[in-house]
């Protein structure tokens, strides 16, 4: 098992290793947007990944074209519907701006907080 923290929500959750990040978003019901279902057409899952991008999928062309094309990315950044968790540990994630804004988009009904 792996353990993934979503620090600014102060969400953690226990995933099996295999499991990618948006996955475990929405088992931790952490509000990370993915407006094309997971299929590394769009970036609004993408994440900053804080700790433990060692224990996750190396990015492919794919995913880094869609980056090339997301908002404040950073070394740290990656989809999270396509960074899949190969090793047990820790992986600490912020969701991006761009994820928070889609997820409440498609959530009108959540209070946003703060
Ligand atoms: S949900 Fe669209 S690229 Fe991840």
């Amino acid at each position: 098992m792996a353990k993934v923290v979503f620090a600014d929500q102060g969400i953690e959750i226990e995933v099996p290793v295999g499991t990618n990040l948006l996955a475990a978003a929405q088992e931790a019901h952490a509000p990370e947007g993915h407006a094309c279902g997971g299929v590394c057409a769009c970036s609004t899952c993408h994440v900053y990944v804080d700790q433990g991008l060692e224990l996750l999928s190396e990015a492919d062309e794919d995913e880094e074209d869609i980056l090339d094309k997301a908002f404040d990315v950073r070394p740290s950044s990656r989809l999270g519907c396509q960074a899949k968790i190969e090793r047990e540990g820790v992986v600490v994630v912020r969701i991006s701006r761009e994820s928070l804004d889609a997820y409440y988009n498609e959530h009108p009904d959540e209070p946003r907080p703060g």
